[in-house]
């Protein structure tokens, strides 16, 4: 039995072809759309990505001065090489996403952050008006795409699965979310008394660690709100990484440095991963041999030439 998996034929055709967006996004920023300050500061930062913020960051009465604000923003930054720039809409079953995204489409963000989903089905649904403002604007179809925050509604818990019934190729990353979720799961604390996440955030982060390698998008580790501790953060970040994780969500411009380096391979992982490759090109028609004492086989083959393309992806990336 063969997952669906992406390119669903029950979507725009469109939203099926584009496959280039080959750049891994390390760290992503969020800046709150209205804060000039910040969105400057956004643009000095090494974040891979930014995320111009329109929701929750952002209060009710600022919302239009917001969609101004990232419309105009994107529309100066064109060049987009060295970081992305996203922007979070309101949740779909809102009446502000259409027109955040009416207002900021002209701007060609590189992609849309989409909060709250319940299930695969919002982000086609995205995918669908994506198509209709990208004809609008005379933007490629289907060069827009969509990273979802895939565990802030109670629904999302169990509909994982949906992902795999077929999801839109905009969708390049997933992250998760242990706030909003504490909120919709009527939690007064998402962590126990030793400070460790609670079940079910350790569930969710694991069901879209599976979701994501099932579907092909990268896995985006969820942020960490203590944004003054550093040590917090790169420990965070070496066990999402770890996990299997590509990397990490930020909401204060000192973490991208640190994220950035701890999604990195070092020299010593790239040197190690080398020594597995070339172990098994010596040893032909071998399923398994022994390296530094240690039996190694196919899997650890697998996890070398996995962390090798890493590696090279992000040295072409960062040229
Ligand atoms: N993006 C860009 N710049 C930021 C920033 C961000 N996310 N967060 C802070 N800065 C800037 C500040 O404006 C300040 O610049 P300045 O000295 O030139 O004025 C500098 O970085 C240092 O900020 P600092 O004083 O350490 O933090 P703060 O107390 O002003 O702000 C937060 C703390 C959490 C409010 C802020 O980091 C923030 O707004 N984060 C994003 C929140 C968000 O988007 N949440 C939604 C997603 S969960
Ligand atoms: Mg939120």
């Amino acid at each position: 039995l063969q997952p669906a998996g992406r390119g669903s034929r029950l979507l725009h055709a469109d939203c099926l072809h584009d496959e280039e967006t080959g750049m891994i996004i390390r760290s992503w920023l969020f800046v709150p759309g209205d804060s000039e300050r910040k969105l400057e500061k956004g643009r000095e930062n090494v974040a891979d990505a930014l995320i111009l913020d329109l929701e929750d960051s952002v209060s009710n009465d600022r919302q239009e001065i917001a969609r101004t604000m990232v419309r105009e923003y994107l529309q100066k930054h064109t060049d987009r090489s060295r970081q992305r720039l996203y922007v979070r809409c309101n949740p779909l079953d809102t009446d502000l996403a259409l027109p955040d995204l009416a207002a900021i489409m002209p701007g060609r963000p590189d992609g849309i952050c989409l909060p709250k989903v319940y299930s695969a089905k919002e982000v086609n649904t995205l995918c669908n008006y994506l198509s209709a403002f990208e004809a609008r604007e005379g933007i490629e179809q289907g060069s827009t795409k969509i990273l979802c925050v895939a565990t802030e509604t109670a629904a999302s818990v169990l509909t994982f699965h949906t992902y795999l019934d077929g999801v839109s190729d905009r969708l390049v990353g997933m992250t998760w979310g242990a706030e909003d979720l504490a909120a919709a799961l009527g939690a007064s604390d998402n962590r126990g008394p030793d400070g460790d996440y609670d079940d079910v955030y350790k569930q969710v982060k694991g069901l879209c660690l599976a979701a994501c390698r099932a579907v092909d998008v990268q896995p985006v580790g969820v942020l960490i709100t203590n944004f003054r501790d550093d040590k917090a953060l790169e420990e965070d970040c070496l066990r999402d990484r770890k996990a299997g994780f590509v990397g990490k969500i930020a909401i204060h411009p000192a973490q991208p440095p640190i994220i950035n380096k701890a999604f990195t391979p070092s020299e010593e992982e790239i040197a190690h991963a080398k020594r597995v490759v070339a172990v098994f090109a010596e040893n032909p028609g071998m399923g398994t041999v022994g390296l530094d004492g240690m039996m190694i086989d196919m899997p650890h083959l697998k996890q070398a030439n996995t962390l090798l393309e890493l590696a090279d992806q992000i040295e072409a990336m960062e040229g």
